[in-house]
């Protein structure tokens, strides 16, 4: 009898326990509060926080851009954003969303949107540094269009890998190859930043279609921001007090499902990979390219 009470009473406060956590995980999930996370940082007035902090929007024209950063750096996390695009006639401009450390041996992950003629595809391009060295581009369409509505842009990055996501379905993996000596983005913390700006010298197109200035301004939307992440404060990770919130996505890797989404969108959707681009490396490929499957 003593034992089915207290054993009971251990169920009742395991439920409490878990129902708390669920809680505490949707509250982060639901609460994104833009004056919260993030801080405007450029474009005098053109980056712009509205509906209760729940929409963010950047605009550009021919005087500036806008950008804003988060105010927390992270070391690993799984951080996603909802973002519409700029709509109607888009050349020349660049969404630009990307997480980044400091310094002169930075790392970074980086998304970038480029804009295009009304009705003509904008491209996904994505890029990879790690201790300051890039050139890792690879360049994609999109299955829908992105100006129509808000869809979900995600990173994965944990000590294994950094995948990146479009509403859920990967589109690119880069793994950690530290074993074959190549670099992989680990040790410095990194900011989330997102801008809009021009760069009609070369995204459209490779900047043959120039911005049309009697469209400005040019504006992209922002919602949901969720970083469910290791903040990285005072030279300290929140990963490393244990508590008992859900980190699954630091040891996160594509599964055979996950595997499979991303060889349809890179056969059917990829416009540049920088793995196939033997005249730009004539001295040899980058390494990653020959270890991995092309990366
Ligand atoms: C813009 O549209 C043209 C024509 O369809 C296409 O070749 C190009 O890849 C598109 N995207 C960009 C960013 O140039």
């Amino acid at each position: 009898m003593a034992a089915s009470v207290f054993s009971c009473y251990t169920n009742v406060l395991l439920l409490l326990v878990l129902t708390s956590l669920t809680f505490g995980s949707l509250m982060v999930a639901f609460a994104a509060n833009f004056n919260q996370d993030i801080d405007i940082t450029w474009g005098d007035g053109r980056a712009k926080i509205l509906s209760e902090a729940k929409l963010l929007s950047l605009s550009l024209d021919k005087t500036s851009g806008s950008g804003f950063q988060s105010k927390n750096e992270y070391l690993f996390g799984k951080i996603d954003m909802q973002i519409k695009l700029v709509p109607g006639n888009s050349a020349g401009t660049v969404t630009a969303y990307y997480l980044r450390s400091e310094g002169s041996s930075w790392d970074e992950i980086d998304f970038e949107f480029l804009g295009n003629l009304s009705g003509e595809p904008y491209i996904v391009h994505t890029n990879v540094y790690a201790q300051g060295k890039g050139d890792r581009e690879q360049q994609f369409y999109l299955w829908f269009d992105p100006t129509a509505g808000f869809h979900t842009y995600s990173v994965l990055w944990n000590p294994g890998r950094i995948v990146f996501y479009v509403d859920g379905r990967p589109i690119r993996e880069f793994k950690n190859l530290e074993g074959f000596g190549i670099p992989y983005p680990k040790n410095q913390p990194m900011r989330v930043y997102s801008s809009l700006w021009n760069a009609d010298d070369w995204a459209t197109r490779g900047g043959l279609v120039k911005t049309n200035w009697t469209q400005a301004p040019f504006t992209a939307s922002f919602r949901k921001f969720n970083a469910n992440a290791c903040v990285w404060s005072n030279g300290a990770s929140s990963c490393s007090n244990s508590n008992a919130t859900n980190k699954t996505w630091l040891s996160q890797e594509l599964n055979s499902t996950g595997q499979k989404r991303l060889k349809w969108v890179q056969t059917n959707y990829m416009v540049y990979n920088y793995c196939m681009d033997t005249k730009r490396f004539p001295q040899g490929l980058p390494r990653e390219c020959n270890v991995t499957n092309k990366a």
